[in-house]
Protein backbone atom coordinates (compact mmCIF):
# COMPACT_ATOMS: atom_id res chain seq x y z
CA UNK A 1 0.00 0.00 0.00
CA UNK A 2 1.01 3.40 -0.58
CA UNK A 3 2.62 5.34 1.94
CA UNK A 4 0.80 8.12 3.08
CA UNK A 5 2.43 9.58 6.11
CA UNK A 6 5.86 10.58 3.69
CA UNK A 7 3.63 12.42 1.63
CA UNK A 8 2.48 14.91 4.56
CA UNK A 9 4.03 18.36 4.73
CA UNK A 10 5.02 18.53 8.32
CA UNK A 11 5.40 22.48 8.09
CA UNK A 12 1.90 22.47 6.73
CA UNK A 13 0.08 20.06 9.62
CA UNK A 14 -2.77 21.27 11.28
CA UNK A 15 -1.82 22.14 14.48
CA UNK A 16 -5.05 21.13 16.32
CA UNK A 17 -7.69 18.71 14.55
CA UNK A 18 -11.27 17.69 15.46
CA UNK A 19 -12.94 14.83 15.83
CA UNK A 20 -16.62 13.75 15.78
CA UNK A 21 -16.21 9.86 16.02
CA UNK A 22 -19.37 8.83 14.68
CA UNK A 23 -20.68 5.17 13.57
CA UNK A 24 -20.38 2.72 16.37
CA UNK A 25 -23.82 1.54 16.06
CA UNK A 26 -23.63 1.14 12.72
CA UNK A 27 -20.83 -0.37 12.60
CA UNK A 28 -22.17 -3.10 15.44
CA UNK A 29 -25.41 -3.54 13.63
CA UNK A 30 -23.84 -4.46 10.46
CA UNK A 31 -22.40 -7.37 12.48
CA UNK A 32 -25.31 -8.30 14.48
CA UNK A 33 -24.15 -6.85 17.39
CA UNK A 34 -25.40 -5.18 20.03
CA UNK A 35 -24.52 -0.63 19.61
CA UNK A 36 -22.33 -1.48 22.67
CA UNK A 37 -20.34 -3.91 20.92
CA UNK A 38 -19.58 -0.80 18.52
CA UNK A 39 -18.15 1.28 21.43
CA UNK A 40 -16.18 -0.93 23.23
CA UNK A 41 -14.61 -1.15 19.71
CA UNK A 42 -14.18 2.28 18.92
CA UNK A 43 -11.58 2.24 21.93
CA UNK A 44 -8.75 0.86 18.94
CA UNK A 45 -9.44 4.13 16.47
CA UNK A 46 -9.04 6.01 19.79
CA UNK A 47 -5.87 4.95 20.64
CA UNK A 48 -4.96 4.81 16.53
CA UNK A 49 -5.71 8.51 15.83
CA UNK A 50 -4.11 10.00 19.20
CA UNK A 51 -0.93 7.81 18.37
CA UNK A 52 -0.88 8.86 15.10
CA UNK A 53 -1.47 12.51 15.99
CA UNK A 54 1.29 12.68 18.08
CA UNK A 55 3.68 11.11 15.81
CA UNK A 56 3.10 13.45 13.19
CA UNK A 57 3.40 16.55 15.49
CA UNK A 58 -0.03 17.67 16.24
CA UNK A 59 -0.60 19.96 19.30
CA UNK A 60 -3.94 19.81 20.10
CA UNK A 61 -6.63 16.49 19.07
CA UNK A 62 -10.30 17.06 20.08
CA UNK A 63 -12.13 13.88 20.38
CA UNK A 64 -16.23 14.18 20.59
CA UNK A 65 -16.88 11.85 22.97
CA UNK A 66 -20.19 12.24 24.25
CA UNK A 67 -23.09 14.82 23.09
CA UNK A 68 -25.44 16.62 25.90
CA UNK A 69 -28.02 14.98 23.28
CA UNK A 70 -26.48 11.42 24.30
CA UNK A 71 -28.40 11.51 27.35
CA UNK A 72 -31.52 10.57 25.45
CA UNK A 73 -30.45 7.02 24.40
CA UNK A 74 -31.25 4.11 26.29
CA UNK A 75 -30.34 3.82 29.59
CA UNK A 76 -28.15 0.69 29.00
CA UNK A 77 -26.58 2.10 26.37
CA UNK A 78 -25.52 5.62 28.10
CA UNK A 79 -23.97 3.90 31.17
CA UNK A 80 -22.57 1.27 29.30
CA UNK A 81 -20.74 4.73 27.32
CA UNK A 82 -19.96 6.04 31.09
CA UNK A 83 -18.03 2.70 32.01
CA UNK A 84 -16.34 2.49 29.25
CA UNK A 85 -15.08 5.85 29.93
CA UNK A 86 -13.55 5.15 33.21
CA UNK A 87 -11.85 1.53 32.15
CA UNK A 88 -10.29 3.29 28.97
CA UNK A 89 -8.53 5.96 30.94
CA UNK A 90 -7.67 4.70 33.63
CA UNK A 91 -6.19 2.06 31.54
CA UNK A 92 -4.53 4.32 28.71
CA UNK A 93 -2.95 6.84 31.54
CA UNK A 94 0.29 4.92 31.59
CA UNK A 95 0.36 5.02 27.86
CA UNK A 96 -0.34 8.61 27.44
CA UNK A 97 1.99 9.18 30.12
CA UNK A 98 4.68 7.00 28.11
CA UNK A 99 3.67 9.12 24.95
CA UNK A 100 4.03 12.68 26.68
CA UNK A 101 0.08 13.11 26.11
CA UNK A 102 -1.62 15.59 28.64
CA UNK A 103 -5.35 14.41 28.99
CA UNK A 104 -7.51 17.10 28.95
CA UNK A 105 -11.75 17.78 28.91
CA UNK A 106 -14.50 19.88 27.58
CA UNK A 107 -17.99 19.94 28.48
CA UNK A 108 -20.39 20.26 31.72
CA UNK A 109 -18.76 17.56 33.57
CA UNK A 110 -20.47 17.97 36.97
CA UNK A 111 -23.20 16.25 35.75
CA UNK A 112 -21.25 12.28 34.74
CA UNK A 113 -21.54 9.52 36.74
CA UNK A 114 -18.69 10.48 40.15
CA UNK A 115 -16.85 7.11 38.72
CA UNK A 116 -16.49 8.53 35.17
CA UNK A 117 -15.56 12.25 36.72
CA UNK A 118 -13.38 10.48 39.14
CA UNK A 119 -11.51 8.64 36.55
CA UNK A 120 -10.89 11.66 34.06
CA UNK A 121 -10.13 14.03 36.71
CA UNK A 122 -7.38 11.86 37.75
CA UNK A 123 -6.14 11.03 34.24
CA UNK A 124 -5.96 14.46 33.89
CA UNK A 125 -3.98 15.39 36.69
CA UNK A 126 -1.83 12.43 36.15
CA UNK A 127 -1.12 14.08 32.69
CA UNK A 128 -0.72 17.68 33.60
CA UNK A 129 2.83 17.94 32.76
CA UNK A 130 2.95 16.40 29.72
CA UNK A 131 3.92 18.32 26.15
CA UNK A 132 3.94 16.84 23.30
CA UNK A 133 0.09 16.55 22.37
CA UNK A 134 -2.63 17.81 24.33
CA UNK A 135 -5.22 15.06 24.27
CA UNK A 136 -9.38 16.67 25.38
CA UNK A 137 -12.13 14.72 25.37
CA UNK A 138 -15.73 16.57 24.86
CA UNK A 139 -18.11 14.93 27.21
CA UNK A 140 -21.58 16.16 27.70
CA UNK A 141 -19.93 19.11 25.66
CA UNK A 142 -22.48 20.75 23.21
CA UNK A 143 -21.46 24.15 21.12
CA UNK A 144 -24.61 25.85 22.60
CA UNK A 145 -23.81 24.66 25.77
CA UNK A 146 -20.59 26.35 25.76
CA UNK A 147 -21.91 29.72 24.41
CA UNK A 148 -24.40 29.92 26.94
CA UNK A 149 -21.95 29.59 29.52
CA UNK A 150 -19.69 31.61 28.03
CA UNK A 151 -22.53 34.53 27.66
CA UNK A 152 -23.38 34.27 31.33
CA UNK A 153 -19.89 34.55 32.92
CA UNK A 154 -19.45 38.03 30.08
CA UNK A 155 -22.80 38.93 31.57
CA UNK A 156 -21.80 38.72 35.00
CA UNK A 157 -18.94 40.57 34.95
CA UNK A 158 -20.54 43.43 32.85
CA UNK A 159 -23.01 43.13 35.78
CA UNK A 160 -20.34 43.49 38.24
CA UNK A 161 -18.74 46.45 36.26
CA UNK A 162 -15.39 44.47 36.08
CA UNK A 163 -16.39 44.91 31.94
CA UNK A 164 -18.02 47.53 29.74
CA UNK A 165 -20.28 46.30 26.26
CA UNK A 166 -17.93 48.46 24.09
CA UNK A 167 -15.06 46.04 25.69
CA UNK A 168 -16.60 42.27 24.42
CA UNK A 169 -14.84 40.99 22.03
CA UNK A 170 -14.31 37.72 19.90
CA UNK A 171 -11.51 37.44 22.77
CA UNK A 172 -13.77 38.49 25.55
CA UNK A 173 -15.57 35.23 24.15
CA UNK A 174 -13.17 32.49 23.41
CA UNK A 175 -11.94 33.27 27.06
CA UNK A 176 -14.62 32.64 28.65
CA UNK A 177 -15.39 29.31 26.99
CA UNK A 178 -14.40 26.00 27.95
CA UNK A 179 -11.56 25.83 25.07
CA UNK A 180 -9.92 29.08 26.28
CA UNK A 181 -6.49 27.06 26.39
CA UNK A 182 -6.96 25.64 22.95
CA UNK A 183 -6.48 26.78 19.59
CA UNK A 184 -9.51 26.69 16.90
CA UNK A 185 -9.49 23.71 14.96
CA UNK A 186 -7.87 24.03 11.73
CA UNK A 187 -9.45 20.36 10.41
CA UNK A 188 -12.45 18.85 11.74
CA UNK A 189 -13.08 15.21 10.91
CA UNK A 190 -16.43 13.44 11.06
CA UNK A 191 -16.60 9.92 10.64
CA UNK A 192 -19.44 7.44 9.52
CA UNK A 193 -20.81 9.46 6.57
CA UNK A 194 -22.97 12.08 7.87
CA UNK A 195 -22.40 15.57 7.36
CA UNK A 196 -23.59 17.10 10.26
CA UNK A 197 -21.80 19.08 13.37
CA UNK A 198 -24.24 17.70 16.18
CA UNK A 199 -23.94 20.92 18.40
CA UNK A 200 -19.92 20.38 18.09
CA UNK A 201 -17.56 23.28 18.94
CA UNK A 202 -19.69 26.09 17.06
CA UNK A 203 -17.64 28.79 18.05
CA UNK A 204 -14.32 27.46 17.47
CA UNK A 205 -15.00 25.31 13.96
CA UNK A 206 -16.07 29.07 11.78
CA UNK A 207 -12.66 28.32 10.01
CA UNK A 208 -11.99 24.78 10.07
CA UNK A 209 -11.78 22.85 6.99
CA UNK A 210 -13.87 19.64 6.85
CA UNK A 211 -13.44 16.45 6.04
CA UNK A 212 -16.59 13.65 6.08
CA UNK A 213 -15.20 10.19 5.17
CA UNK A 214 -17.83 7.00 5.28
CA UNK A 215 -15.59 5.15 7.44
CA UNK A 216 -17.68 4.06 10.87
CA UNK A 217 -15.34 4.85 13.54
CA UNK A 218 -13.89 1.12 14.63
CA UNK A 219 -12.44 1.13 11.59
CA UNK A 220 -10.92 4.37 11.15
CA UNK A 221 -7.03 3.77 11.50
CA UNK A 222 -4.22 5.83 11.17
CA UNK A 223 -3.93 5.70 7.44
CA UNK A 224 -7.58 6.95 7.46
CA UNK A 225 -5.93 10.24 9.67
CA UNK A 226 -2.92 10.26 6.73
CA UNK A 227 -5.39 10.19 4.44
CA UNK A 228 -7.68 13.13 5.65
CA UNK A 229 -4.65 15.56 6.68
CA UNK A 230 -3.30 14.95 2.98
CA UNK A 231 -6.80 16.32 1.37
CA UNK A 232 -6.73 19.29 3.82
CA UNK A 233 -3.24 20.24 2.96
CA UNK A 234 -4.72 20.56 -1.10
CA UNK A 235 -6.51 22.83 0.49
CA UNK A 236 -6.30 27.06 0.09
CA UNK A 237 -7.41 28.53 3.24
CA UNK A 238 -8.58 32.22 2.17
CA UNK A 239 -9.88 33.60 5.15
CA UNK A 240 -12.46 35.69 3.47
CA UNK A 241 -9.40 37.20 1.25
CA UNK A 242 -8.69 35.90 -2.68
CA UNK A 243 -6.26 33.53 -3.93
CA UNK A 244 -3.52 36.07 -5.21
CA UNK A 245 -3.29 37.43 -1.57
CA UNK A 246 -1.97 34.69 -0.04
CA UNK A 247 1.66 34.83 -0.40
C1 LIG B 1 -20.60 7.46 17.94
O1 LIG B 1 -21.24 6.37 17.37
C2 LIG B 1 -20.36 7.30 19.42
C3 LIG B 1 -21.18 8.17 20.29
C4 LIG B 1 -22.04 9.04 19.90
C5 LIG B 1 -21.00 8.00 21.70
P1 LIG B 1 -22.81 6.22 17.40
O2 LIG B 1 -23.18 5.52 18.66
O3 LIG B 1 -23.46 7.52 17.20
O4 LIG B 1 -23.06 5.26 16.17
P2 LIG B 1 -24.23 5.40 15.09
O5 LIG B 1 -24.17 6.78 14.55
O6 LIG B 1 -25.50 5.13 15.80
O7 LIG B 1 -23.90 4.36 14.07
C1 LIG C 1 -22.36 13.12 17.75
O1 LIG C 1 -22.76 11.89 17.26
C2 LIG C 1 -21.83 12.97 19.14
C3 LIG C 1 -20.62 12.17 19.30
C4 LIG C 1 -19.91 11.62 18.34
C5 LIG C 1 -20.18 12.00 20.64
P1 LIG C 1 -24.30 11.45 17.28
O2 LIG C 1 -24.34 10.12 16.62
O3 LIG C 1 -24.84 11.52 18.64
O4 LIG C 1 -24.95 12.57 16.37
P2 LIG C 1 -26.41 12.66 15.74
O5 LIG C 1 -27.38 12.77 16.85
O6 LIG C 1 -26.64 11.44 14.92
O7 LIG C 1 -26.38 13.87 14.90
MG1 LIG D 1 -24.05 8.54 15.57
Amino acid sequence: MEDLKSQINIAKLPEHIAVIMDGNGRWAKGRNQPRVFGHKNGVKAVREVTEAAAELGVKYLTLYAFSTENWNRPSFEVKTLMRLLVDTIAREVKTLNKNNIRLNAIGDLSKLPNSTRKALLEGIESTKNNTRMDLVLALNYSGRWDILNATKVIAQKVNNQELSLENITEETYKAALSTAKFPDPDLMIRTSGETRLSNFLLWELSYAEFQFVPTFWPDFTKRHLHECILNYQNKERRFGMISEQLV
